[in-house]
């Protein structure tokens, strides 16, 4: 079940039936944020900027912590799992440097595409790679074990 978010919405709801359903409605808000950074008005960049952080912040804890490493213990799939994790600590810089900007800084946008294309990029191996391979790896006590630990550490954040 996916979700289709409003992108101003400041929730950060936890909506899907499993760990990875979870994560990919997160994306799906995630896409939409970046769209309005890159493609909305010198206005709003600050309040998106502010929004994409607060999702980021929950949404990548939450795969830093649980399901990277299950990735690459239960889908034996170590470089992969450490390149995702190299990834996310990337889009962090990028998001500190865009917030170090001025909206009105006339190379904004070009380092927002930038950053918003590098984050897709991240993304889409997520949910085109790695995600399947853990679906297809894990049993069904490791599925259940996993979405459960996800709620209980996203109900931390709310
Ligand atoms: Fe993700």
């Amino acid at each position: 079940m996916t979700q289709t978010y409003t992108p101003t919405s400041s929730q950060i709801p936890t909506v899907g039936n499993d760990a990875i359903e979870i994560l990919i409605n997160d994306h799906q808000r995630i896409k939409a944020l970046l769209k309005e950074l890159t493609d909305g008005g010198e206005g709003q960049r600050s309040s998106t900027l502010e929004a994409l952080k607060e999702i980021l912040t929950v949404h990548n804890s939450t795969e830093e912590n649980l399901v990277y490493p299950a990735i690459q213990e239960i889908a034996g799939r170590k470089m992969h799992a450490q390149g995702l994790y190299h990834e996310t600590a990337d889009a962090n810089v990028a998001l500190w440097q865009l917030s170090m900007m001025w909206p009105q800084d006339e190379t904004f946008k070009a380092t927002a595409t930038k950053t918003r294309d590098a984050i897709e990029k991240h993304i889409s191996s997520e949910e085109e790679s790695e995600f399947p391979k853990l679906r297809e790896s894990a049993d069904a006590a490791q599925h259940q074990k996993l979405t459960a630990e996800v709620k209980k550490f996203r109900n931390r954040f709310h």
